[in-house]
């Protein structure tokens, strides 16, 4: 599924330039992407490219469903692996290519015919043998093995399939789901998801969304099944392996599943009801839950980071009440609503940081405009104001002050501009009306303006588009 585009401007907010329907070519920047592949002009690669991943994603399709076939074996990490992808040809198609850097690949069929590809950095082509005709549905399958491995990026960490001393976890922000699956990594090519994870019988899987029956062991052994039935971005994509001691209650009829390595010593119940006080407190707050359930899995590895994989975040240790709230909060801001382009990841990190503010101003701690105040005191020299909190770059794009703590500074400053009223209409109207899709910064300045009818470009301008501290 492919969402409407959007796209904010980084050095102007003007929403009326902005809003065009399709983004040309022309729009790729400057210091774009080296060339993919030699390919003709059939492949697909023509719409605007991420601009901080211009290599990522192919918009001459859309991919409705992932089904990924993963079979596991803890003690070699050794995969072996089969996805089946579901999509819809928006152009003719003579070859397309997928974003993909795992293990060796054995076979590519399209609709069963087996099909010719070729490897080339990040980018996998396949060359069907026959050309795809417009508007029609194919399926592409491939099967492949090995020991997928991490990226390891010196200014985004480690990420993608990431081996754990007991079994694998996968964090894919923002473009490691090519480590492990043939992927159209575009955030705005959301899909739905089954996984079907087999592993030596006694070792457990967890992934997105819900389990489809009781795993069904044979010849020692065991294969669970998940569907993510709601669209996700490849970025949120989650598969946990190893030993985990799983809980499995209701929350207001949504299950909440939670799964804690007994190998960490501690609380193994706090994830548990924390999600499920996080998830309640969400709704009011910004309406109605996205996804059919919830959780959280802990799982330790070498990441050092959390991840709001959709409907069950990952932490690789045990969390505490702020960052499951944070966590939680990404379920509505930027697992259901998510950026057009990783330019908006102000767009989550600025809202989820922010909830945690409004958690600690509702649970007896200071308010939102008090954190606000002991931030804003830091000097205008300082390295905190530095960059743009509407397009951070690349490298800077989890920069905490930045990205995090000015994007939730950005939201306190609407919010005592447009008044509580305005605001918190604003963040429901939000998940109501981009529930599943795709937005830009423009849309939320749009949206904020017809709520308060007042002109908030200068609001925005001077905190998400000028590397300095705004004037108060
Ligand atoms: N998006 C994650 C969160 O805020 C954090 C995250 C993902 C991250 N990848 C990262 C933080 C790399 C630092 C470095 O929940
Ligand atoms: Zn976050």
């Amino acid at each position: 599924m492919t969402s409407r585009e959007c796209a904010a401007l980084a050095l102007s907010v003007t929403c009326a330039t902005a809003l065009f329907t399709a983004a040309p070519a022309s729009t790729a920047p400057a210091t774009a992407a080296p060339v993919v592949a030699p390919l003709g002009g059939d492949q697909g690669q023509t719409r605007a490219r991420d601009p901080y991943f211009p290599l990522s994603g192919n918009q001459g399709y859309d991919v409705q469903h992932y089904d990924l076939g993963l079979d596991f074996t803890p003690a070699s990490h050794e995969l072996a692996a089969e996805a089946t992808i579901t999509a819809r040809a928006e152009r003719r198609l003579a070859r397309f290519t997928l974003d993909y850097s795992g293990p060796p690949i054995q076979r590519i069929t399209v609709d069963g015919r087996e099909a010719a590809y070729r490897r080339e950095g990040q980018k996998l082509t396949v060359v069907p043998a026959e050309a795809l005709r417009p508007g029609r549905d194919f399926t592409v399958q491939v099967r492949y093995g090995g020991r997928p491995e991490p990226i390891n990026d010196p200014a985004l960490g480690l990420y993608g399939w990431i081996n754990t001393d007991d079994g694998a976890v996968t964090l894919n922000e923002p473009d490691g789901a090519r480590t492990w699956y043939p992927v159209n990594d575009d955030l705005r090519d959301k899909a739905t998801y089954t996984f079907r994870i087999t592993t030596p019988t006694g070792v457990t899987a967890l992934a997105n969304g819900e389990p489809q029956g009781r795993p069904r062991a044979g010849n020692g052994r065991t294969t669970a099944t998940w569907t993510m039935a709601k669209p996700m971005a490849s970025y949120l994509a989650m598969v946990a392996i190893g030993n985990f001691d799983v809980t499995r209650t209701q929350v207001d009829g949504i299950p909440n599943i939670t799964a804690y390595d007994p190998a960490i010593p501690g609380d193994d119940s706090f994830l548990h009801s924390a999600t499920a006080a996080a998830e309640q407190w969400g709704v009011t707050k910004f309406g109605r839950y996205p996804f059919d359930s919830m959780g959280g899995v802990i799982d330790p590895s070498d990441a050092g980071y959390a991840l709001e994989t959709q409907s069950r975040p990952v932490y690789d240790s045990p969390p505490d009440e702020s960052a499951v709230v944070h966590e939680s909060a990404h379920q509505w801001f930027g697992d259901s609503v998510t950026p057009t382009s990783w330019q908006d990841i102000w767009l989550n990190e600025g809202f989820a940081t922010y909830a945690e503010w409004l958690w600690q101003e509702e649970h007896g701690g200071p308010s939102a405009q008090e954190t606000f105040d002991g931030l804003y005191a830091t000097p205008a020299g300082d390295p905190f104001w530095q960059l743009k909190t509407g397009d951070p770059g690349r490298d800077e794009m989890f920069n905490y002050d930045v990205v995090y703590l000015r994007g939730a500074m950005t939201l306190q400053e609407l919010r005592s501009t447009i008044g509580d009223d305005a605001f918190f209409r604003l963040l429901r109207e939000w998940n109501e009306r981009y529930r599943y899709g795709n937005v830009g910064t423009c849309d939320l300045i749009r949206l904020a303006e017809e709520i308060s009818h007042r002109d908030l470009q200068p609001l925005f301008q001077a905190w998400l588009y000028t590397a300095a501290k705004p004037a108060r």
